[in-house]
């Protein structure tokens, strides 16, 4: 099988509304700008990427699963399954090539209860608080770890 050159960047509950919802703490941008922007940078590196957002915990674990196959990295950002679920991490650790764990807001600044990263535990990087720019910065840290 030909290796893939995609990088799946993962999206969790509520992003589908990144753009309308609490645009003072997510900014105005939507996941079609993050996906135009990752794919801009994948493009220029010889990559291709995939955007995929899902509200459902069992819909984004069953989609790291295709991404074993299917992808080469994967840049996720987990919403608030990030300070939840053991179950993404545990699919997280299936899968083999590099992951980047990416939020938006900084998390860090926010409520203690989003201060701790279950996904954190697997990611190869963290990109917190650059906005959506973070996750171009993570497809371009992934593009290199390949290329490297
Ligand atoms: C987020 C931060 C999470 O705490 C929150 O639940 C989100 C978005 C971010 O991108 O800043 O949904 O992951």
């Amino acid at each position: 099988m030909t290796p893939s050159k995609t990088i799946y960047i993962l999206n969790g509950p509520n992003l589908n509304l990144l753009g309308q919802r609490q645009p003072e703490i997510y900014g105005t941008n939507t996941l079609a700008d993050v996906e135009r922007n990752c794919a801009a940078v994948a493009t220029e590196k010889g990559f291709d990427v995939r955007l995929f957002q899902s509200n459902h915990e069992g819909v984004l674990i069953d989609t790291i699963h295709e991404a074993r196959q299917k992808a080469c990295g994967i840049v996720i950002n987990a919403g608030a399954f990030t300070h939840t679920s053991v179950a993404i991490l545990d699919a997280l650790n299936t899968f083999e090539g590099p992951v980047m764990e990416c939020h938006i807001s900084n998390v860090h600044k926010r409520e203690v209860f989003r201060h701790h990263s279950y996904i954190s535990l697997r990611a190869d990087g963290v990109l917190v608080g650059l906005g959506v720019e973070g996750y171009a910065l993570a497809t371009r840290r992934i593009c290199s770890i390949l290329s490297a």
